[in-house]
């Protein structure tokens, strides 16, 4: 199959050689901490994160047609801390680079300078390569002061010999438009003097064609050009040099990087991720400092753009988030957008990819933050979770029997009435309180059945289910983990 990279190249597919270092196409679930102690030193070539901001935010938006709640928590008391939680992190991630390697660490206003303080006690003021300014959006409201509309890139290397290929830009319209002149075939091209008058350092007198001057080039260079076609005899009677628009490269990339738009609302690639940074982005980073087959590791990979970019360009790639949903969103965008599968053999091959330490055990499950572990028992249980994080209205999800067909209206699928209330406590045991406030979710919701998910229950939560059964004829059913994970739903998330 090919597929297109970003810059809209086709890539053809062809089984990468896994390294013969450490497991690659490989999606770890884990906190990265832990997950990077677990790799070697020196054996990844490119390292690119994009870490949660310090912005003090609780990301959350719904996505699309799923309506599956995806979000990840934002929030450290300071900035301090937010340097205390990255260093450790970051310290991991230099062991694990290259001597040849290159790391890039995305981030914003929010705790960019402290960052840079940080990395360059990490990786040496001297392996500081240049700061990447990337402007993230046209315009950004911050009424008095400056509109926040940039990002910052740190690009450091870990030894002065690494992986560099210059990547350029194009022209603007101005300079573009000076290649006024066309040969017979179309190509454009503009004509530069070829004499050194008036340069210091002499040049070379002689008479070429009828034309006596002092020249830059030797005459064996002129019959060269002359041959190559390179040359431009003007109608007043001058040798001029052409340069050709299509051996123009461009302008090599400079720091400031103003041409790669955000995922907006309409973008194709746009899954709806908090924070999903664009597949151009990662593709001219993973461009300039690696080449193909490279190894290329994200430890902070929200929903994939990096894995996905690697992907595209033949690298071997390594993911690592700490969110079950986010590794559950970039399984499915590998699948649909790179058209690998996530297939243990065929990964064993070198072809497809594998997820790996999803949490399937209680303990993992109670170490979950509230919303990832909401989000898993709702969807364990094949039900939609509730759109908004707080002001739920006591409801964590909704099932929908099948017979029940959604209709499509302006856009949104909007279901029909029958549905039954999730609701999800990440408790020990929950209570009869915790089963009172559900029943009257159901009698508001005038529901006929729900749902309860929690660890265990009480002997009273277990008796007030049965007296409000006889009580109304409406019916809660009491999943604990344990009847989830015996019976396999879980591992429908990967
Ligand atoms: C800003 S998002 C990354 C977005 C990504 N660049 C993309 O384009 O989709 C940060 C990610 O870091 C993850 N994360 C936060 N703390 C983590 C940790 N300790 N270990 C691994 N991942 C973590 C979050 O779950 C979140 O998905």
């Amino acid at each position: 199959m090919a597929k297109k990279s970003a810059s809209g190249s086709k890539k053809v597919t062809k089984v990468g050689k896994p390294s013969a270092l450490i497991d690659t196409r490989v999606i770890y679930c884990g906190d990265n901490l832990e997950q990077l102690a677990k790799l070697p030193e020196n054996c990844v070539d490119l390292i690119y994160i994009d870490p949660p901001f310090n912005s003090n935010r609780n990301y959350e938006v719904f996505w699309g047609e799923t309506k599956e709640k995806r979000a990840f928590a934002d929030r450290h008391a300071s900035t301090q801390g937010y340097i205390e939680f990255m260093r450790p992190r970051c310290e991991e991630l230099h062991r694990v680079l290259k001597k040849t390697g290159s790391f890039y660490f995305h981030c914003d206003w929010h705790a960019s300078h402290y960052v840079k303080v940080m990395l360059d006690q990490i990786f040496d003021e001297s392996s500081f390569q240049n700061e990447i300014v990337w402007k993230r959006t046209t315009a950004h409201n911050d009424p008095k002061r400056y509109g926040a509309n940039v990002d910052s890139i740190f690009f450091y290397t870990k030894s002065n010999k690494y992986t560099w290929n210059t990547q350029y830009r194009s022209h603007n319209e101005n300079y573009l438009a000076r290649f006024r002149q066309k040969d017979p075939d179309g190509r454009r091209w503009q004509d530069y003097d070829l004499t050194a008058k008036g340069l210091s350092g002499g040049g070379y007198e002689y008479e070429y064609k009828g034309v006596t001057s002092l020249w830059r080039c030797p005459i064996e260079t002129m019959k060269q050009l002359d041959e190559d076609r390179k040359l431009h005899f003007t109608s007043k009677g001058g040798i001029r040099i052409k340069r050709y628009l299509d051996e123009n490269k461009g302008i090599p990339l400079q720091a400031l990087w103003d041409d790669i738009s955000p995922i907006n609302s309409q973008a194709a690639e746009k899954l709806g991720y908090p924070t999903q940074k664009p597949l151009a982005l990662l593709d001219r980073i993973i461009k300039a400092s690696s080449n193909e087959n490279d190894i290329i590791l994200d430890a902070f990979c929200g929903c994939g753009t990096a894995l996905v970019a690697a992907d595209n360009l033949n690298r071997q790639w390594i993911g690592i988030d700490v969110s079950p949903t986010a590794c559950r969103v970039m399984a499915k965008r590998m699948r649909d957008i790179c058209g690998v599968k996530e297939d243990e053999k065929l990964w064993r091959v070198g072809r497809g990819f594998v997820v790996r330490d999803l949490p399937w055990s209680e303990k993992k499950l109670r170490e979950l933050p509230p919303f990832e572990f909401e989000n898993w028992a709702v969807i364990a249980i094949g039900g939609i979770p509730n759109k908004a994080q707080v002001g739920d209205m006591g409801i964590d999800g909704r099932i929908y029997p099948v017979s029940a067909t959604p209709k499509k209206v302006e856009g949104e699928l909007n279901f029909m009435d029958l549905w039954y209330p999730i609701q999800v406590k990440q408790k020990n045991k929950a209570g009869r309180p915790d089963i009172d406030s559900f029943e009257a979710v159901m009698m508001r919701e005038d529901r006929t059945k729900g749902f309860f998910v929690s660890f265990d229950y009480t002997g009273d939560a277990m008796s007030e289910i049965d007296a409000f059964f006889k009580r109304t004829g409406k019916s809660i059913i009491a999943l604990t983990v344990k009847d989830i994970l015996e019976e396999q739903i879980a591992y429908k998330l990967a």
